[in-house]
């Protein structure tokens, strides 16, 4: 008898390998296709050169935890102890299967906001936690009326993804208010904030729990220097809790993975001083509205996109097919991969909409929106 008999391929391998199988475009997986900044590949080939190869300290590189408080700091006026309360973690995945395994007991309950990105699940289940899955309301923010309902006496934990992926939606400060007041209100309650796409929004800012002083003391933030700097294939993150968190945090990463890539931390502490995240909403909102100006003229309705690189698309004009059948005609039709929104949810409700990912080149951008628009 093994423990997860019955975990299938996931969506974003399934329409990668798709993609590549049919000569397609790939919009499906979040990853970007363009270069990394070439001041990155200098410090890569600079600091290798450097004594960095030999394991580093267990919850990151000192330089490194330190420009991470700079950045919470000025991204956010938060004031972080590097030693105590920033822990570098292989990618926000496995900052939180180590919150996850850290916190929750067997028949403990976890509140997922669905759609939901696919790596909360598993790591509840192997906790013999019960994921508890409400959906979030028909514009991808949440149903604070809903939630609260499923808030017990079992409930130990709340996962919340803000910018929102697969919507691109963010939340206003009325929610980060409703959640501080459900965290006050419940004493047992903590929350794992996944803001891997902090520094990706448009036209509002971001509302970080990192600002929210109510919020702090119970808040496990996941990031990811993946995201933030077009290296998704590096699998370097973090994560912000206050001490006593960090210190049951810790006991789990010591053993899951001890410390993380010397190499990428090292670099990642030089290019820390020498990036400016803030200029990332603004490299993004180009491709978005190429994308968005681009589809003007197809049958496709596009939901409103506040952030992440992801734009949401309703094809009910198109078919009434689900958008698992739809997105398979997709890529082995007309040659572009997009994920159903419906694998998001444990549900599996279609509710005809499927997301593109423009983390693109401006021109794979425009090949795809032309292909779009013929359909
Ligand atoms: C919402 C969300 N959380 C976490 C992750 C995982 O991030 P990482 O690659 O740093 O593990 C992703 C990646 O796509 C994501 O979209």
């Amino acid at each position: 008898m093994f423990k997860l008999p019955d975990i299938p391929i996931s969506i974003f391998s399934k329409m990668s390998h798709l993609a590549k199988e049919h000569g397609a475009i790939n919009l499906s997986q979040g990853f970007p296709d363009f270069g990394v900044d070439p001041i990155l590949i200098a410090l890569v080939e600079e600091v290798s050169k450097g004594g960095v190869h030999q394991y580093s300290p267990m919850a990151g590189e000192p330089k490194l935890l330190e420009e991470t408080a700079k950045l919470v700091y000025e991204s956010y006026g938060r004031t972080l102890n590097p030693k105590k309360e920033i822990l570098i973690t292989a990618g926000a995945t496995q900052g939180v299967f180590t919150c996850i395994q850290a916190l929750i007991e067997p028949g403990d309950e976890v509140l997922i906001l669905d759609p939901s990105y696919d790596c909360y699940v598993m790591p509840i289940t192997l906790s013999q936690g019960i994921p508890v899955r409400i959906p979030l309301n028909e514009t991808f923010l949440p149903d604070w009326d809903l939630i609260k309902d499923a808030v017990n006496d079992k409930t130990k934990l709340i996962i919340t993804n803000n910018p929102h992926n697969p919507s691109g939606r963010i939340w206003s400060k009325a929610d980060m208010q409703e959640l501080s007041n459900l965290l006050e209100t419940n004493n047992n309650l903590y929350h794992l904030s996944d803001e891997v796409y902090e520094h990706i929004t448009f036209d509002a800012r971001h509302e970080s729990a990192n600002l929210y002083e109510a919020l702090r003391a119970k808040t496990i933030i996941v990031s990811s220097f993946g995201k933030s700097f077009h290296i998704t294939g590096w699998k370097v993150g973090y994560i912000v809790a206050p001490e006593n968190l960090m210190n049951e945090l810790k006991k789990v990463h010591q053993y899951l993975v001890f410390t993380v890539n010397s190499l990428s931390q090292h670099v990642l502490s030089e290019y820390l001083k020498k990036q400016n995240v803030k200029q990332l909403g603004a490299f993004y909102k180009q491709k978005r509205d190429l994308f968005r100006t681009g589809m003007k003229n197809s049958k496709f309705e596009l939901l409103p996109c506040e952030g992440t690189y992801f734009q949401l698309a309703s094809y009910a004009k198109h078919t009434q097919a689900s958008d698992v059948d739809f997105c398979h005609k997709l890529v082995e039709e007309f040659k572009l991969a997009a994920i159903p929104v419906s694998v998001f949810s444990a549900r599996k409700e279609s509710r005809k909409v499927i997301r593109f990912c423009f983390a693109k080149e401006n021109e794979t951008l425009t090949k795809a929106t032309e292909l779009l628009c013929q359909i």
